[in-house]
This record gives structure tokens, C-alpha cells and sequence, in this order.
């Protein structure tokens, strides 16, 4: 019943989190910590979902795969598949928290944050975009700091993000195929602003940020909103697991 646990403490956790103005607090950390250690446990056979047979033809099948688990609205919970190969592109969660937590296989996961500043008016014209920009791309870019890049399995913690902090990353199915629980909260809501955008990295540079010290370089990354890309979409599938309600 472990599945029924996460799903009650991850509504505790975000019911008063229903705006992208999410503070902190201490209750929250308390919360989040309760709902880390739940995620920590969870394992594939929980959810009575198996890895894809060696050798199983699967070609026909979308590269990704969501199977739905239950939403309130609090929050979303559902499990990603991959295919092997496959790669969730760069994509943001606006306003949400998430986390993520490996079933099976190993996930390569890229996460970058939007610059608390917004970069100034005209700083786009410093970087040297090949091929340039037309000035309709020009209202498409972000300027974000690249966080932490890390490969994630069963044995791993949950990967956290939050509205300010890695909330836009890549999920690469790294040597085979695999699957993750995610949980977002609130969940994607289009009419309410949190509609899922893509990214496509332009330019990467290291940059400075102390003059007085070496020490406080970081990578900055420009980064263009896109369509989703022509080789990503994600088929529906349904969940053979325990039902989960909260
Ligand atoms: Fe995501």
C-alpha cells in the first residue's frame, strides 16, 4: 500500500501549494522530506509494472509512454516509460513542483533553472546565435544557468524540482529501457498557465558572475522555445497497478 502513502502525503505535502508563489516553509520541508523517504522505497513490483522483455518488439509503440495513476488538485501522479534510446526532451513545468523517482533502468536527467534576474533588454545581441535569430525567435529565448546533470536508478533518491529550482530538464533513457513515478503539483493545467513548453539550446557559455573572485564561474545556457520536436510524443498506456485514490 506504499502507493496509497505517497499519493496521501504528496497531497499533505502540496495542497496549499496551488499557486506558483510557494514559499518554503518549514512544514513543507517537513513534508517533502516525509514524501522523499516514501518515493525512496517505492520499486516497480509495487506498481505491478515489469521491464520490457529482452527481444520484445516494441517498435510500434510511441518512444514515450504515461500511464495515469490519479490526480487531484494537488497534484498529478503517473510513471513515464522509455524506451531504450529514448529521450524526454527539455521541457519546463511552470509554477510546479515535481519529483521523480527511477522504477527501473538509469535516467540521465539535465536540469537547468530561468535566471532569477531575466537577462537585460538587448543581451541577446552579445551572444552570437549561428544561425541568427529572426526577431520573431528573439521573444522565444531564455537565458537559464545549467544546474546539476546526474544518472538516476532504482537505488537512487527521488529527483526534486521546484518552481525556481531545476524546473526545466531533459530525461534521457540511458543504456536500455526505463521508468520513473512522477509526481508534479499542482498538475500541468493549460487554462491555468502551467501548459508544458519545449527547449532547444542554443549557446552555452561560462561566465564569470564575481569579478573579484575565479572562483564563481557558472554556465549559462540560451535557450529557444520550440514545438515539441517532430521526433518526441508520448502514448497513453494503462496502469496495471493497485488503484489509487486520495
Ligand atoms: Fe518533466
Amino acid at each position: 500500500m506504499l502507493e496509497i502513502k505517497i499519493a496521501n502525503q504528496a497531497y499533505v505535502t502540496f495542497k496549499s501549494c496551488r499557486s506558483s508563489a510557494i514559499g518554503e516553509n518549514k512544514v513543507l520541508l517537513d513534508n517533502k522530506a516525509e514524501l522523499t523517504a516514501l518515493l525512496t522505497e517505492i520499486r516497480a513490483s509495487d506498481l505491478k509494472i515489469a521491464p520490457p522483455k529482452k527481444g520484445s518488439k516494441s517498435s510500434h509503440k510511441p518512444p514515450v509512454t504515461y500511464m495515469h495513476i490519479c490526480e487531484t488538485d494537488a497534484f498529478s501522479m503517473g510513471v513515464f516509460l522509455l524506451k531504450r534510446g529514448a529521450s524526454i526532451p527539455l521541457h519546463d513545468h511552470p509554477g510546479m513542483n515535481g519529483m521523480l523517482k527511477v522504477l527501473y533502468g538509469k535516467v540521465k536527467i539535465m536540469c537547468l533553472d530561468r535566471l532569477e534576474k531575466p537577462p537585460a533588454p538587448g543581451a541577446e545581441a552579445e551572444a552570437v546565435f549561428d544561425p541568427p535569430l529572426s526577431p520573431f525567435q528573439k521573444d522565444a529565448l531564455s537565458l537559464c544557468v545549467r544546474r546539476c546533470t546526474g544518472e538516476f536508478t532504482v537505488h537512487s533518491e527521488p529527483c526534486a524540482l521546484s518552481p525556481v529550482r531545476d524546473n526545466i530538464h531533459q530525461i534521457d533513457a540511458v543504456d536500455g529501457p526505463a521508468a520513473f513515478l512522477d509526481i508534479l503539483a499542482p498538475p500541468y493545467d493549460p487554462a491555468g498557465g502551467r501548459d508544458c513548453h519545449y527547449y532547444r539550446v542554443l549557446q552555452t557559455v561560462a561566465r564569470n558572475v564575481d569579478k573579484e573572485s575565479d572562483q564563481s564561474r557558472r554556465e549559462e545556457t540560451w535557450l529557444l522555445e520550440i514545438p515539441q520536436p517532430d521526433g518526441f510524443w508520448c502514448g497513453g498506456e494503462t496502469y496495471p497497478g493497485p488503484e489509487v485514490s486520495v
